[in-house]
């Protein structure tokens, strides 16, 4: 063999080898755990967590977890307040601090609205150490942009935008002051990857991402610590996923692996199979290949809702038929 052919081989050996190492290192580090305490990111017990959200899926579970098994004190904020009174009531058997909690429907939220949240908050006795910025409307359904409703674009507009700036407006200052604390800012797989027919959510959460990004780099001088979650697939009312799988898991097993690899970077996908696809998007294909499968992908969603439609319609001037 010519030392030629030796360094071809080589290098083809070392370009395949490469992907399969880094595949090897992602599995490792997406299973192991070992992230940083709430406590030892500031959140200490009988201060307050504020979860935006906070009365279903994702937000309901972090408030879950932080109020019972991390003894703080937990501020939800959701607009319904039948939901809001029922979590409440359901957490409050079970936690270690106090529950209480704010309805604010940051989809109309006025200037007037956050002066009273900010009172809200600064009326908590023993401080605020936590934020989660888990609040997010998406697209009902993937949709077309020229045929999406001015509502529904205002509204992902304010509460995926204002709504995070907003209500981190009045909490990073109080962090800063004690110079020390926590913000979590719940990100997607459609801020990662341009997603056509969810455009408006998917820009969205591209913001938050690039945001929460500058923001952690701000904010560590002051040892407040920012972190952007990139979460994927999870079963809740929002992604219309009834059944967990391995890439999509429940609220509970998704909060778990986030709150117990918190602190390792600022831009994280602590779920491991969220990890390991995430791994696969930075590798495999390039960009443009992902963009295409989100695209048909929700095409296909799209054909099937219309389908959807057209049987119930059919089915409803059956029922009209016979009641003649
Ligand atoms: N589920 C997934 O697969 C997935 C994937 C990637 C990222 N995420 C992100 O994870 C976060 C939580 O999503 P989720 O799936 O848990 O959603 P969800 O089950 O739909 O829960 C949304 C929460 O936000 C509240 N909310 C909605 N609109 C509001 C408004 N205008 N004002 C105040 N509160 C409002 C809801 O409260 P009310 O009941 O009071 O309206 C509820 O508590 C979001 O940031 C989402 O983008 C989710």
């Amino acid at each position: 063999m010519t030392s030629f052919t030796l360094f071809i081989g080589g290098v083809a050996a070392a370009l395949l080898l490469r992907p399969v190492l880094g595949l090897i290192y992602a599995v490792i580090v997406a299973y192991a755990g070992g992230g940083k305490t709430l406590k030892s990111l500031g959140a200490t017990p009988g201060s307050w967590a504020i979860v935006t959200g906070g009365s279903d899926g994702i937000g309901k579970e972090f408030a879950t977890q932080i109020a019972q098994k991390h003894g703080l004190n937990v501020l939800l904020v959701a607009r319904n307040k039948e939901k809001l009174d029922t979590v409440q009531r359901e957490l409050s058997n079970s936690a270690k601090g106090d529950i209480k909690t704010h309805v604010l429907d940051f989809s109309k939220a006025t200037p007037s609205d956050y002066a009273r949240l900010k009172e809200t908050i600064l009326g908590l006795p023993g401080g605020v150490s936590v934020l989660i910025n888990n609040v997010a409307v998406n697209h009902v359904s993937p949709v077309s942009f020229i045929d999406e409703s001015i509502e529904t674009i205002e509204s992902i507009v304010q509460v995926n935008i204002s709504a995070q700036l907003a209500v981190t407006r009045i909490i990073a200052p109080l962090l800063v002051s004690q110079k020390k604390g926590l913000i979590l800012n719940i990100g997607s797989l459609a801020g990662i990857v341009p997603s056509g027919y969810l455009s408006v959510y998917s820009a969205s959460k591209a913001f938050l991402r690039f945001w929460s990004n500058a923001l952690a780099m701000e904010l560590k001088p002051s040892n407040v610590h920012v972190e952007h979650i990139r979460a994927f697939f999870i079963v809740t009312a929002m992604s219309k996923i009834r059944k967990p799988t391995w890439l999509s898991p429940t609220p509970k097993a998704f909060v778990k692996a986030v709150l117990g690899r918190l602190g390792k970077n600022i831009d994280s996908a602590p779920y491991p199979s969220h990890a390991i696809l995430m791994w696969a998007i930075d590798n495999i294909m390039g960009e443009r290949f992902w963009i295409d499968q989100s695209n048909n992908m929700h095409i296909d969603i799209m054909k099937r809702v219309v389908k959807k439609k057209e049987r119930e319609a059919a089915a409803a001037a059956g029922s009209r038929k016979k009641d003649i």
